[in-house]
Order: structure tokens, then sequence, then C-alpha cells
């Protein structure tokens, strides 16, 4: 259903680079934003902190509408509350985006954190939201999609500059996320058919930036 709050989605692999640019976008334009891996974080966090099993799939879909945990929007990252305690700097490490991309593959897990990701729209004049399946399952109604995509190498040494990793190793572990989150039968990430492809390797973040607002101020017409 659309709504009056503008929305843009940016979906794409690991370390794309969307979390930065999305967040960046939407203080351009004044709007909310929202990093929906925090939610498949956030769960894997919980669960494991709560002693369920990444692997039963009744038990985590169960533990997404507990009220032990929830995910706070914020300008510059998007929370994660467990027991009323930010457990936010628990959940950004890349060995906590393949927990979460591991219980993602769940049909359950992913119907039962919709509606709170659909609630960040709620009460705003606009929203950024970036994840893997923003444009074709939580937002298909979105006023501009986006797809920003850059090269493996590239993606992998900008984690691994992040994180202080290992260049191979981190190669490895997107690889694999990206092959588990494109292949899943639920909602795998895949390019909207009605997104802008955006490739960002060897452009900086101003610079993806620049295009994305010029893109889309003349497309929403804002
Ligand atoms: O964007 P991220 O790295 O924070 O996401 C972590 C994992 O969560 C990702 O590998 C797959 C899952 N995810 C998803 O399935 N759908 C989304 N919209 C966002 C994330």
């Amino acid at each position: 259903m659309k709504t009056a709050t503008k929305i843009i989605t940016i979906d794409g692999p690991a370390a794309s680079g969307k979390t930065s640019v999305s967040r960046m976008l939407a203080q351009r334009h004044g709007w909310a934003w929202v990093s929906t891996g925090a939610f498949y974080r956030g769960l894997a966090y919980v669960a494991k902190r709560e002693g369920v099993s990444l692997e039963d799939e009744s038990a985590l879909a169960k533990l997404c509408a507990s009220n032990l945990w929830e995910v706070r929007m914020s300008d510059q990252c998007t929370l994660v509350f467990l027991h009323g305690h930010d457990v936010t700097s628990e959940i950004y490490s890349e060995e906590s985006g393949a927990a979460a991309s591991s219980i993602s593959r769940f049909p359950e897990v992913r119907a039962n954190l919709l509606e709170a990701q659909r609630a960040c729209a709620n009460g705003v004049v606009g929203l950024v939201a970036e994840g893997r399946d923003c444009g074709t399952v939580v937002f298909p109604e979105a006023d501009f999609k986006i797809y920003l995509t850059a090269g493996s190498a590239n993606r992998a040494a900008r984690r691994a500059k992040e994180e202080g990793r290992d260049l191979e190793e981190t190669k490895k572990a997107q690889v694999l996320r990206d092959l588990q989150d494109s292949s899943r039968q639920t909602a795998p990430m895949q390019v909207p058919p009605d997104a802008h492809v955006i490739d960002s390797s060897g452009l900086d973040l101003n610079e993806v930036v620049e295009i994305l607002e010029k893109l889309t101020r003349k497309e929403l017409e804002l």
C-alpha cells in the first residue's frame, strides 16, 4: 500500500558500502534511516544470549516477537537493545554477519520480522532503508530503488580494513555470505527489477552519495 511517506531502498551485497551511503543519503534529505540487517544481526545475537539454537526455526521465529529485545532507529547506527541494554556494539562484526545470514534463510523468521521493519516508515516524512530485500519484499512500493554493488576485491578490502582482519579470510567469508543470501529460497538478495544499479568500485563514499542525492532529488522532485 502506498503511504505519504517517501521511501528509498538500497539493497546490495555485503560491504558494498550501502550502510554508509544510505545513512548519508538520509541525512542529506533529512529523513529517517534504517539498516534492516540489524534485525537479523540482533536476532542472532539475542538467540545466542538466550540459549536458542540458530538452527531452530520455530524458536527463532518466536523470539522475533518477544519483548526481550528491540531494534531502534537512530541517525548514526541502527541500535539493538536486549533487556533494556544497548548491545549494538556486539552485533556489527563479520562473525555476527555470518550468523545473521544463516538465520535469515528461515521463512518464518523473515515473515515475523517484516512488520517491525515496515513500521520504520510510520510517522516519518521519508525513510531510507537498506538491506537485501528492501526493494523486493519489505517496501515493494518504494518511491526509488537502488542496488548498490562493488567488485568483490573492493568489498573485501573495505571490510578487512574496517575490522583489521586478514584480506583473504574476509574475502572467503563474504563470498560465502553472498552465496547464502542470494541462493536462499525466501526473499533472496536480488536486483529489484525497477532498481537503479550503481557500482561503487573506484568511487569514494562522497562521490556515491553525490550521485544518489542528485538522482533522487531529480526523480522524487525533492
Ligand atoms: O546488511 P548486513 O550485513 O547487516 O546483513 C546481515 C545479514 O542479514 C545478511 O547477510 C543477510 C541478512 N539480511 C537479510 O536477509 N535481509 C535484509 N533485508 C538485511 C539483512
